[in-house]
């Protein structure tokens, strides 16, 4: 959360003009559970039974399976990777309330990225006139009519054309009063022997690639002339994570959410293609290998992905590779290669739409895939092994046993091995790397930084005033160091049972605050005891803590020899060991 300054009050506006549940709703589908909470399958890691909790009184999200948590901005931010204030933002502008701008003293990364994305936004804009140029923009419309798309598809995606020379965008954009240093950390250009900057891209027509958000992050470009990079693209920038970003993902995601499956291709224009065939729940790499970031990403919309990747060696390789990914990330794997090299574009343009889509629905299952395109590997007994003990690696990420068992089963018809050996073999592999974590797993699981006592025990103070203000009486004046929750009990002395998740600051203290406010109290057996316990053993610790401070004091002061110091160190031992027994004599009383 650090940079950005926004006030305490116009983030709580902002968050109070919206409902949570709207914006987790629109993304994921919640159902009711218990009083005054919903939940759903958690986006942000793989499970099968529901442990994503909104809680929409208190306008929070936790997942008690990852441990994500927090309010509306949170979950914007985690969910289409924005960061704070663009989640801000975006909330700002669904209920319509005008957020100060920021300056550059305010937050200079932030600003940055907002003069970045505006500036990208011009130069898709530019590129766009560009290529509606009737004399500048002849040679991009001639070179797109042989492409045969759609006036439709090529307004849909923006596409642009900047022709050849060293300026035209660079001159554009000073004209326009972009500041140098911000064309330059664009991407868009590149700084000559003489220190000048000079346009990257030439020649090209333009792809602009935006977010999860529809923000223009960065552009592909496709040579048009002799160049010998057919396709570059802009380099990272502060908005612009290569791994993150999947081209299309943005036009693509309703239709996603309504087919439940997408299709995963390479190239720009498989995926203009599809599209331009009414086919629109597609995404595409654009010439990098899949990331698992980039499958999470994926896995936020639908489970289950085809691969369509080029019909040449190198196509297949990194399809190969894809469903490795894929399903690790919880995704259902199907693949398909295409007759005679060809890649979606060329295949849809030559035959039809529908001909795609059969051939989308006859598309196997990972195995079959895997199997069938290692090729000559097969012909050999080691080279059956190596696929086997590969696809084990695979299925080894998978959580789901009856599929598991299907897919040893098809690995041994694939391959021609008998299914006992291939099941037993499967078997030891899984017990020979049972320590290691399989690659679904590493990422998002962190252990939790509190205890389930500890969650209860804000859960009851969240729900509970009496016993809020009975622990505000027992704890105020009890120095309680700063575990997570010390930091929650501050912040519910201070604000009472009306505290905001944006009161807590460390990031802990804020998931054991998410996790209290969604969790379900109703099946704690007795949680208004639990929490007294609880205060004794704060107040316990306490007073444990501070003596043996001060007992190392003591030996301190007694070591440098200063008397007037360990007299005073001393005095005050005394009278905590004082407060001590009395504090023993009062909660050691039978109840
Ligand atoms: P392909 O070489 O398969 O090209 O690259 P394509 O998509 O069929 O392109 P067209 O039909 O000839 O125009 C697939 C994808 O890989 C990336 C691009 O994103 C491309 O769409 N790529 C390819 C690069 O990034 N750089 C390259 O030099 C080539
Ligand atoms: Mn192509």
């Amino acid at each position: 959360m650090a940079g950005h300054k926004y006030s305490r009050d116009i983030v709580a506006e902002v968050l109070a003009a919206n409902d949570i549940v709207d914006i987790v709703g629109a993304a994921l589908e919640l159902k009711p559970s218990g009083t005054g909470r919903l939940k759903a399958l958690c986006p942000f890691h793989h499970e099968k039974t529901p442990s994503f909790m909104v809680n929409r009184q208190r306008q929070i999200f936790h997942c008690f399976g990852c441990g994500k948590g927090g309010d509306a901005v949170g979950f914007l931010m985690e969910h289409e990777g924005l960061s704070f204030v663009e989640a801000l933002k975006k909330l700002a502008d669904r209920a319509g309330i005008r957020l100060p701008a920021l300056t550059e003293r305010d937050d200079k990364t932030e600003y940055l990225r907002t003069q970045l994305l505006e500036f990208n936004r011009f130069a898709g804009r530019h590129y766009r006139e560009l290529l509606r140029h009737p004399m500048r923009g002849s040679a991009g419309r001639q070179y797109l009519k042989t492409r045969q798309l759609k006036d439709e598809t090529i307004q849909k995606f923006n596409l642009g054309y900047i022709p050849e020379g060293w300026s035209n965008l660079l001159d554009a954009a000073r004209e326009q009063g972009f500041k140098d240093g911000v064309l330059e950390a664009s991407g868009l250009f590149k700084r000559g022997d003489g220190g000048r900057l000079y346009d990257f891209f030439r020649n090209r027509l333009m792809f602009p690639i935006e977010d999860v958000s529809g923000n223009v992050v960065a552009f592909g470009g496709r040579d048009m002339g002799d160049s010998p990079a057919k396709y570059i693209n802009s380099p990272e920038t502060p908005v612009y994570k290569k791994g993150r970003t999947l081209y299309g993902l943005y036009r693509a995601r309703d239709a996603m959410r309504r087919e439940k499956f997408a299709i995963l291709v390479e190239g720009y224009f498989d995926l203009l293609r599809c599209f331009d065939a009414g086919i629109e729940n597609v995404v595409a790499t654009c010439g990098t290998a899949l990331t698992p970031e980039q499958a999470a990403l994926i896995r936020r919309y639908v489970p289950e992905v085809v691969i369509v990747y080029d019909g040449d060696a190198a196509g297949i390789q990194a399809a190969v590779k894809a469903t490795g990914i894929l399903s690790a990330a919880g995704l259902t794997v199907r693949a398909m290669a295409l007759p005679d090299n060809q890649d979606p574009d060329d295949y849809i343009k030559a035959q039809s739409a529908e001909a795609f889509r059969d051939l989308l629905a006859q598309a196997q299952d990972f195995v079959t895939f895997y199997a069938r395109m290692s090729g000559a590997r097969t012909a050999t007994i080691e080279g059956r092994s190596d696929v086997a003990r590969e696809l084990f690696e695979i299925l080894r990420g998978l959580d789901d046993e009856l599929r598991i068992d299907q897919y040893v089963k098809r690995i041994a018809q694939e391959l021609g091995l008998t299914e006992w050996a291939c099941r037993s073999e499967f078997n030891a592999f899984r017990r020979k790397s049972a320590r290691r974590p399989a690659t679904a797993e590493v990422e998002s699981i962190k252990p939790r930084p509190f205890s389930r006592d500890d969650c209860v025990f804000v859960a009851v103070l969240l729900t509970n005033g009496p016993l809020l203000s009975k622990a505000r009486e027992e704890l105020e004046d009890t120095p309680f160091g700063e575990t997570p929750l010390a930091q929650i009990l501050r912040a519910l002395f201070q604000s009472g049972p009306e505290t905001l998740l944006q009161d807590v600051e460390d990031e802990a203290a804020r998931q054991l605050f998410a996790a209290a406010a969604t969790m379900d109290l109703e099946s704690v057996k007795d949680p208004e005891t639990l929490a007294l316990k609880q205060i004794s053993r704060i107040q316990k610790d306490s007073l444990r803590s501070r003596a043996e401070d001060l007992m190392n004091k003591i030996r301190d002061a007694e070591r440098a020899k200063d008397q007037d110091r360990m007299m005073e160190l001393v005095a005050q031992k005394a009278a905590l060991d004082k407060q001590s027994k009395r504090w023993d004599t009062v909660h050691s009383r039978p109840a």
